[in-house]
């Protein structure tokens, strides 16, 4: 059975006092390791100081991002090796706001997920869809398209270290507008069939796919219950940590596991 898997994305949210006041609210009060993995995504800024206070806690600390070399003339940029060094793990990349304002292809997309794995870092990739292309070319073409390019190159070893987030744009920051339980499953099937396709069934089916797009506590029930879908990315509704309590504790219960303290 694969573990579900909660991650807050905080986004270019926070300052560094209130980050560490969150955490440091939430990080003794979550459930066991072995019955889910609950992370928080966090500007670069906060890494280092927020991987120090969870380093005894289930929490853990997650990337928003990292660039696709070691090192070099890269201003402004992020080294997946000294993320590594800092002791994270997980690092997303391919977030549709990085691909639609920083411009980032699936071809740059899939640079990174390979400097992360070489780093030993975990990559949360993430698969994008908007309305327009949706109505334009379906969302098989866009969605498979994606998950392909994303994953060129990855074998299926290294494929045991990704996890792949279905986060079409259009569900994105709205607050209401939410894929609905069975579109959402849809595109985490859709995704699972793909990487079927790639890698066999006994691969598809041990990858982690997490749904994100404005999920909150009352659409998590009914999302977190569907079968393609192994947990959630969740932004804006992470924000507040009694919320993001309150939807650890509803993922827990729904896979059978204890709530939090
Ligand atoms: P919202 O939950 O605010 O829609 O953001 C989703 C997201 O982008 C998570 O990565």
């Amino acid at each position: 059975m694969r573990k579900p898997l909660i991650v807050g994305n905080w986004k270019m949210y926070k300052t560094i006092t209130e980050a560490e006041d969150y955490v440091a609210q939430i990080k003794d009060r979550l459930p066991a390791k072995q019955v889910a993995e609950v992370e928080l995504a966090v500007p670069t800024l906060f890494l280092q100081s927020l991987a120090r206070l969870t380093a005894a806690s289930p929490l853990k600390i997650v990337a928003e991002n990292c660039f696709y070399q070691d090192e070099g003339a890269f201003t402004g940029e992020t080294s997946p090796l000294a993320l590594r060094e800092l002791g994270i793990k997980h690092v997303i990349l391919g977030h549709s706001e990085r691909r639609r304002l920083f411009f980032e292809s699936d071809q740059v997309v899939n640079q990174k997920v390979h400097a992360a794995l070489s780093a030993g870092l975990c990559p949360i990739l993430c698969v994008d869809e908007t309305m327009k292309r949706l109505a334009e070319h379906g969302q098989v073409a866009w969605v498979v398209n994606q998950v392909i390019t994303g994953l060129a190159g990855v074998s299926e070893d290294q494929l045991a270290h990704i996890v792949i987030a279905y986060e079409p744009s259009w569900a994105i920051g709205t607050g209401k507008a939410a894929a609905s339980p069975v579109e959402a499953n849809e595109g985490c099937y859709l995704i699972r069939q793909t990487v079927a396709c790639l890698y066999g069934e006994a691969a598809a089916n041990r990858v982690r796919i997490l749904y994100g797009g404005s999920v909150n506590q009352a659409n998590l029930p009914q999302l977190i219950g569907r079968p393609d879908i192994d947990g959630v990315l969740i932004g804006r509704a992470s924000l507040d940590p009694a919320t993001f309590l309150t939807m650890v504790d509803q993922v827990v219960a729904a896979s059978g596991g204890e709530a939090s303290a």
